[in-house]
């Protein structure tokens, strides 16, 4: 990386309002919209009908059109196009500039309050390259926004914390708002090259790049916090098929996740926390859950949310579209064939992808592993995955007789639902509906519902439970007995809190 070429490219970018604003500025909010779903023509069509360098940078750095070199150099004033070349950005034939990168505003809200970075990476289909280069260094998609979301709140801030696989940086950069410092891991030189530019045309120091494997390259080093969206695309190893290296981590099956998984005990501190992203088979009789459930994970907390499961041909079908190759293409039957050769010879019958948050050092406090396939507004999830982990942890040291001197809060999101049949005289179903966390609702019975109801942090559990005993007129051991596992549901679920 040149350090004054990046600066004097930042410079030229906020002086042509290459941003967010800017660009829905000079498009318009339809045109905007468009390009959010991938679609350029509209906003091709708007930037060259306003010609000038805003214009310029989004129709060679968003869209990955070739721009007349005189047009960049007045878009470039401070780094010109032989620094624009230098950095890898474009490459010149002629009076012709022809983008090698695209840069693109990528806005992003946490818990510290919104903000925008520059992303710069390969270019991708939208930029008008179809299939990817094998070593295609990966942009802001969906994937990685999803990460983003999981990870810890930003103002819990740690000492350090590492991302396994950067690819363009933008996860560290996300890290960086809340850990002192950041450790950006790759295979990918050019990917660490991608992340080293983009810190720094973001102003943004303390992210330490380091190529190699897994976690080759932080032997011996522990984390308060780990992020990965790791290489876990399930790839057949057969002559022909493209192994993409921003997406394929080379292993078998699901076997780079459950080496992910077995190195966190090993590179985080106590009470340190992972999130990742993962795909896992359902192989034979064995559910891709239990599955994730038997991978080696000493000393490790582990919560498994499977998000989505596909069958061997959707999946097949879903990577070889994100690799640039759809079904009309004559590649597609041999590759999607080689695909389902590997599934049915491993005996694999499913996919599940989904999300992992594990803890270290709650003596297996938490042991999770289920689906959770409603629609959650992912603003909420981070935090919730954070203090659920701390609460496992707590009630893991908490013995019923100490949980019941607790004095606990019914979470603010949570509502309660009462159904009845028509001229019945009380409710049929009761349900504790929760808005935020994982939007789960819950069917619970008259006395949980009164317990929760009655959870304002004024007196112990114990109490409460001993008033609902004598209303309902049972045994208070007995309801205690029953009521207690599931009050420790409620507090890991969300839906009550400690003070
Ligand atoms: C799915 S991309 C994620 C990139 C970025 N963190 C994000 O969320 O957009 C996975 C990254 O892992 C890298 N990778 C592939 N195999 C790896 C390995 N064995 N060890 C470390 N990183 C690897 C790829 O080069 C790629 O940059």
């Amino acid at each position: 990386m040149q350090p004054q070429l990046v600066d004097a490219l930042a410079r030229d970018l906020a002086a042509a309002g290459h941003t967010g604003e800017g660009i829905r500025a000079l498009l318009g909010d339809a045109a905007d919209a468009a390009l959010a779903r991938s679609v350029a023509a509209p906003a091709r069509r708007a930037a060259l009908r306003s010609p000038g360098p805003s214009s310029t940078l989004l129709r060679a750095l968003v869209l990955g059109d070739t721009v007349p070199t005189d047009e960049l150099a007045d878009a470039l004033p401070a780094l010109g196009v032989e620094g624009a070349v230098a950095l890898g950005l474009v490459e010149v034939a002629g009076d012709r500039a022809l983008p090698a990168a695209v840069i693109r505003p990528y806005a992003f809200q946490d818990a510290l309050g919104a903000g925008e970075w520059w992303i710069a990476s390969d270019l991708d289909e939208l930029a008008g390259r179809s299939p990817l280069r094998d070593d295609h260094v990966l942009g802001v998609g969906g994937a990685a926004r999803t990460l983003a979301a999981l990870l810890p709140p930003a103002a819990a801030p740690v000492a350090d914390a590492l991302d396994l696989g950067t690819g363009c940086g933008v996860i560290a950069l996300h890290l960086r708002r809340f850990a002192d410092r950041v450790v950006a891991t790759d295979v990918s030189e050019r990917a660490l090259r991608f992340a080293e530019l983009n810190a720094r045309l973001n102003g943004v120091d303390g992210i330490e790049t380091r190529l190699g494997s897994l976690f080759e390259p932080v032997e011996g080093e522990r984390f308060d916090l780990i992020a990965s969206n790791p290489p876990f695309v399930i790839t057949p190893r057969a002559p022909g098929v493209p192994a993409f290296e921003y997406r394929d981590g080379g292993r078998t099956g699901d076997g780079l996740m459950a080496e992910v998984v077995r190195g966190l005990g090993d590179h985080l501190r106590r009470g340190g926390q992972a999130r990742l992203l993962g795909n896992w088979e359902t192989i034979g009789g064995e559910g891709g859950l239990a599955r994730v459930d038997g991978w080696e994970r000493s000393g490790l907390d582990l919560w498994a949310i499977e998000r989505e499961e596909l069958d061997p041909v959707r999946y097949a079908e879903l990577w070889l579209r994100d690799g640039g190759t759809l079904p009309r293409d004559p590649a597609f039957a041999p590759l999607a064939g080689a695909w389902l050769d590997d599934f049915e010879a491993r005996g694999v019958r499913a996919i599940g992808m989904g999300w992992l948050a594990a803890r270290r050092g709650g003596a297996g406090a938490l042991r999770r592993f289920e689906r959770v396939p409603q629609r959650v507004a992912l603003e909420h999830v981070g935090a919730h995955l954070a203090r659920a982990l701390d609460d496992a942890a707590w009630l893991a040291e908490t013995d019923d007789e100490e949980l019941g001197l607790a004095r606990l809060v019914v979470a603010p999101d949570v509502t309660e639902a009462r159904h009845q049949l028509p001229g019945a005289s009380g409710p049929n179903v009761i349900e504790l509906v929760q808005g935020g966390g994982l939007e789960r609702t819950l069917s619970v019975d008259t006395a949980l519902a009164a317990l929760v109801g009655a959870c304002d942090g004024e007196l112990p559990l114990g109490v409460l439970i001993g008033a609902i005993a004598a209303l309902l007129e049972v045994d208070e051991a007995v309801l205690a007995a029953d009521l207690l596992p599931r009050v420790r549901e409620l507090v890991v679920t969300g839906f009550l809190a400690r003070l």
